[in-house]
């Protein structure tokens, strides 16, 4: 594996953003105001986003990948769809250009695989924007649980239909956060995976209920779905010392500790900070073209969060029963058929 090249810290980053849609758009709009890099252009086929962007951020806007890397670029964050994820990142890493891929990396392990492969062969830095983790209440959660011994983990990320659907469903476009926080929460993978889905309104599961167990011997469980009428994002964690709560929303993380033998207990806010999570991803990003050290988020965790929410999707084995005369696989249970996905009223 080569090392990523060092890029010295007085020498401003001349960077590009692929895909100015939703998340693109606010790459850029970062980038354009950190201090020590030049945005020196954006690509997307769509020209009404593309020259909307460039017009307020007054950078170069181009139509695609080459015309963008001709304008001269040491790193590119990539926030086209996740599909052209894989394409885009191999031709930018074969040019020796730093990537920052959105998540998820790509749409399969294997697509996934090549991108960390091609990156370390490369010796470019590859990162994952798995944002949430800059997120300062989950920053502060983190914090609260270091040395304790966790025991369960429960995170529920529920809201409505985003406005334009993608070709993906709730595990691979929200769950995959959440099995990205579980491993970094605890620092271990997750090695027994039990899925419920549900597809009530789309054509790709809406619903997800997932429970995990963690090589550690945590127990997680989330709770996804696009069908609640607002959005919630919630962290409970019990570690044998501690209850944490924190919302990552209002950033507000709470924690109960010194439990005594007659119920009561204590209880305290935890302070939080106020950085815009994708601005200190992104600075994490450039420190690390910089350094040359493995940047916050690898594109091995990437991967492998990938891996999980892709293992959520597989469908059941036969349930495995325990009887007197030893272990046997049970027939699948019965499952009433589904009418088939509703319609989106309206
Ligand atoms: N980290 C997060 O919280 C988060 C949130 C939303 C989306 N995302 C990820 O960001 C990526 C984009 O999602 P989005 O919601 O911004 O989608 P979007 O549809 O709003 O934007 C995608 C943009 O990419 C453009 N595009 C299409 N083909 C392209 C190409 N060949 N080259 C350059 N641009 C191209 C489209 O024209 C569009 O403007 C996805 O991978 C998604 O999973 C991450």
């Amino acid at each position: 594996m080569v090392q990523a090249a060092k890029v010295s810290a007085d020498r401003v980053l001349r960077v590009g953003v692929v895909g100015v849609g939703v998340m693109g758009s606010n790459h850029a709009r970062v980038l354009s105001e950190l201090p020590g890099v030049t945005l020196v252009g954006i690509a997307d086929p769509d020209r009404q986003p593309r020259e909307f962007v460039a017009g307020v951020l007054g950078c170069a806007a181009v139509a695609d990948l080459d015309e963008l890397l001709a304008l001269g670029v040491d790193a590119v964050t990539i926030a086209a769809p996740t599909h052209l994820h894989h394409p885009i990142a191999l031709a930018c890493i074969a040019r020796g250009i730093h990537v920052l891929v959105e998540k998820p990396v790509a749409s399969t392990a294997e697509e996934g695989h090549e991108i960390v492969n091609a990156a370390a062969k490369a010796g470019v830095t590859l990162m994952i924007g798995h944002v949430e983790r800059f997120n300062p209440a989950v920053q502060t959660i983190k914090e609260a649980i270091r040395g304790e011994d966790i025991l369960s983990i429960a995170i529920t990320r529920v809201g409505p239909f985003p406005p334009r659907m993608s070709n993906v469903g709730v595990v691979i476009d929200l769950a995959v956060h959440d099995i990205d926080l579980i491993r970094w929460f605890t620092g271990s993978d997750i090695v027994e995976v039990q899925p419920q889905l549900s597809s009530a309104v789309a054509e790709r599961e809406d619903i997800a209920l997932l429970q995990f167990r963690t090589a550690s011997g945590v127990l997680a469980h989330i709770n996804t779905n696009w069908l609640t009428p607002f959005k919630a994002r919630n962290v409970t964690i019990a570690t044998r010392g501690k209850y944490i709560m924190g919302d990552l929303l209002t950033r507000q993380v709470t924690e109960c500790f010194g439990f005594q033998s007659d119920g009561s207990y204590s209880m305290r806010h935890l302070s939080v900070g106020h950085a815009e999570p994708l601005r200190a991803e992104l600075v994490a990003f450039l420190s690390a073209i910089r350094s040359g050290e493995k940047p916050a988020v690898s594109g091995e965790e990437g991967v492998a969060s990938l891996e999980i929410a892709i293992q959520c999707l597989q469908p059941k084995t036969p349930q495995t029963t325990f009887t007197p005369a030893g272990i046997k696989a049970a027939p699948a249970a019965p499952v009433a058929p589904r009418k088939g996905p509703r319609r989106v009223a309206g």
